[in-house]
């Protein structure tokens, strides 16, 4: 989603905020603009495409002061002239990233006031909105104050004024936005990855802040106007961890970060023969006391790992559990429980409907509220009662990889936690289950070695238009999850469905050109799968199975087994994950996609 960057130095910013918008590349976006101060004026370039394009149009722009900006379309289609930084007069220049809900009506004031509107966003309510407060006197920070009070809606913003050239002006609510800290220099961006090349010292806004920034200065206001102080913090995020090194895709360096990431997470229980609540924050035990189910909230590929984590809810803790995408749960009228636990799980932690859907059951009465997310400074651990952080580390590729087998990580461990709290684990049983969660980065490498194996395979869909993945009970949603990344990813239509349901209806689509993929662990489910897959051979379709160990599913014309190394029990659903995230790269890159960009596509989805 939209990203921005915006500095003010004593050097030319320009290089500086090129590379910030780069870097903002992974979070989706349709086109890119900056404006600097340069000669006392106004100096903007737009473009709409790749930041690439962007950095051949300003070879000959420099300026000490400036903001930029990667948009994502939402009013107005992509185009340069919808294209921000969006300007007002000359005078004044401002980047937005969020939605005004409220444009159409000061659009109607501010024309009737003479405002010319140049584009077809609802950013250029802001910038116009700010002019005619400024040109009457008040201080550029008072401008932006005063109009701030007239938005409805989400917004993180960075203000300059041609007249004002040492100081930019910047806010947020409802959308990040964090300062960087130099020597002699300041700079805002939408996260932390943009400014590592020039710093590392960060201030987190929070909503409804507001910052004066100069030079050597820098003054912030929350949101009732008092001036405050923020901590300056040293992001832990370092340059490697964001660059792609040898590998082709950060897509491909995130899958094969898993067994790390994996083992990273896991840390806080790593030496121990026993789980306690206390991971999920000091509150958690009573909490945990407290509810009598689960209520899980999320999108995407979140969504599905709180599916997965239902089995194990229900199955080890004994714990009713409800999963619910966000985006539906936070318009639906639901009956609250206030006993449930309310979880939210995400990588960004910013999703909005992630967020409303939290805020919303707040509102219904929810007190006992954890978000398993892999931002430690987001807007959801920041709104939620209990925290876990996945650390999965910085994740670019859009299409979620580590990040989904570390919330699968997390919310086991909280499944033990509530199991053991319920009187529903043995000591032993609880050893067990931590010393197969230690093999679990073992495990993974394993099946990452599949790589090559899996490339291969990949190369029997570079013709096909569609593809369905089957599954049964806690790989049902693993079978979703593959056909989210292989449709993401390389734009093959892709359908999931419990390999049970396939008679009741998706059968008829089973021919030779539909490739059948179906995720087969030696569970107890196995022979109903085996016959489900019958079903499919017997129309002809074409099977792909990733099988563990002693299936005794063989290989044939029209069958391609894929052996998994070992079969991991309950935790069997990340292990599967692996082979199907590989599939689904190995396919984009026979169809040559943007793997790490899918078109349409923002990394975190941070406007309704
Ligand atoms: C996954 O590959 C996606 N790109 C997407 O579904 C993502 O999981 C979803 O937007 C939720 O994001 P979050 O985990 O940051 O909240």
């Amino acid at each position: 989603m939209c990203g921005i960057v915006g500095a003010v130095a004593q050097r030319n910013v320009v290089p500086i905020l090129l590379e910030g918008l780069q870097r903002l590349e992974y979070r989706g976006y349709d086109s890119a603009g900056l404006v600097v101060i340069q000669d006392g004026q106004l100096q903007r370039e737009r473009s709409t495409g790749r930041v690439a394009d962007l950095r051949l149009k300003t070879t000959g722009t420099h300026g000490t002061l400036g903001i930029a900006h990667t948009r994502w379309a939402t009013h107005g289609v992509p185009s340069e002239r919808n294209a921000h930084p969006h300007l007002s007069n000359n005078l004044i220049g401002v980047v937005h990233n969020g939605i005004i809900e409220n444009y159409e009506s000061l659009r109607t004031r501010l024309s009737a006031a003479g405002y010319v509107f140049t584009s077809d966003t609802d950013t250029e309510v802001i910038v116009h909105l700010i002019h005619s407060h400024y040109k009457n006197g008040a201080s550029l920070l008072d401008a932006t104050r005063t109009s701030l009070t007239e938005l409805i809606g989400a917004y993180a913003l960075g203000v300059i004024a041609v007249d004002n050239p040492d100081q930019l002006i910047c806010a947020r609510r409802g959308s990040p936005l964090l300062m960087g800290v130099g020597v002699g220099e300041h700079f805002i961006a939408s996260d932390v990855s943009a400014l590592l090349p020039v710093t590392n010292r960060v201030i987190y806004l929070e909503e409804g802040d507001v910052a004066e920034i100069e030079r050597q200065s820098y003054r912030i206001f929350n949101a009732s106007g008092a001036e405050v102080t923020r901590p300056v913090q040293v992001s832990k995020i370092s340059n490697e961890s964001v660059s792609l090194g040898t590998y082709r895709h950060y897509m491909q360096k995130e899958i094969h970060e898993q067994p790390q990431a994996i083992a990273d997470t896991l840390e806080s229980v790593c030496n121990s023969t026993s789980i306690i609540p206390g991971i999920f924050g000091a509150e958690a035990a009573a909490s945990f006391d407290a509810v009598n189910s689960i209520l899980i909230l999320a999108c995407g590929t979140s969504y599905h790992a709180g599916l997965v984590a239902r089995y194990w809810l229900e199955e080890i803790a004994g714990i009713p559990c409800t999963v619910e995408i966000a985006s539906e749960y936070r318009y639906r009228t639901s009956v609250p429980n206030p006993k449930a636990l309310v979880v939210v799980l995400s990588q960004s932690g910013e999703t909005a409907d992630t967020q409303a859907a939290l805020n919303h059951a707040m509102a219904l009465g929810h007190v006992h509220t954890l978000a398993i997310c892999n931002v430690a400074e987001s807007a959801l651990v920041r709104l939620a009662k209990l925290r876990f952080l996945t650390r999965a580390g910085p994740e670019i590729g859009v299409a979620s990889t580590k990040a989904f087998t570390t919330q699968l990580v997390a919310l086991f461990l909280l499944t033990l936690v509530l199991a053991k709290q319920r009187g529903r684990l043995t000591e032993a049983q609880e050893r067990q289950h931590l010393n197969d969660l230690r093999h679990l980065p073992a495990a993974t490498q394993k099946v990452l070695d599949l790589e090559p194996k899996i490339a291969k395979l990949a190369e029997q869909f570079a013709t096909k238009q569609h593809a369905l993945f089957l599954g049964r009970g806690m790989h049902y949603p693993i079978a979703l999850e593959g056909a989210l990344k292989l449709k993401e990813i390389s734009y093959i239509h892709a359908e999931a469905y419990p390999a049970g349901e396939l008679k009741h209806g998706p059968l008829a689509l089973v021919d030779k050109d539909m490739p059948v993929i179906s995720v087969a662990p030696n569970d107890v489910l196995l022979e109903k799968l085996k016959s489900n897959l019958h079903e499919v051979r017997a129309r002809g379709g074409e099977l792909f199975v990733f099988a563990d160990a002693n299936t005794h599913i063989r290989s044939e014309d029209g069958v391609h087994i894929m052996q998994m190394p070992e079969h991991a029990g309950y935790l069997s659903p990340i292990l599967h994950t692996l082979p199907l995230q590989l599939l689904a790269y190995y396919v984009a890159l026979q169809k040559g996609t943007d793997v790490d960009k899918p078109r349409n596509l923002a990394k975190s989805v941070t406007v309704e």
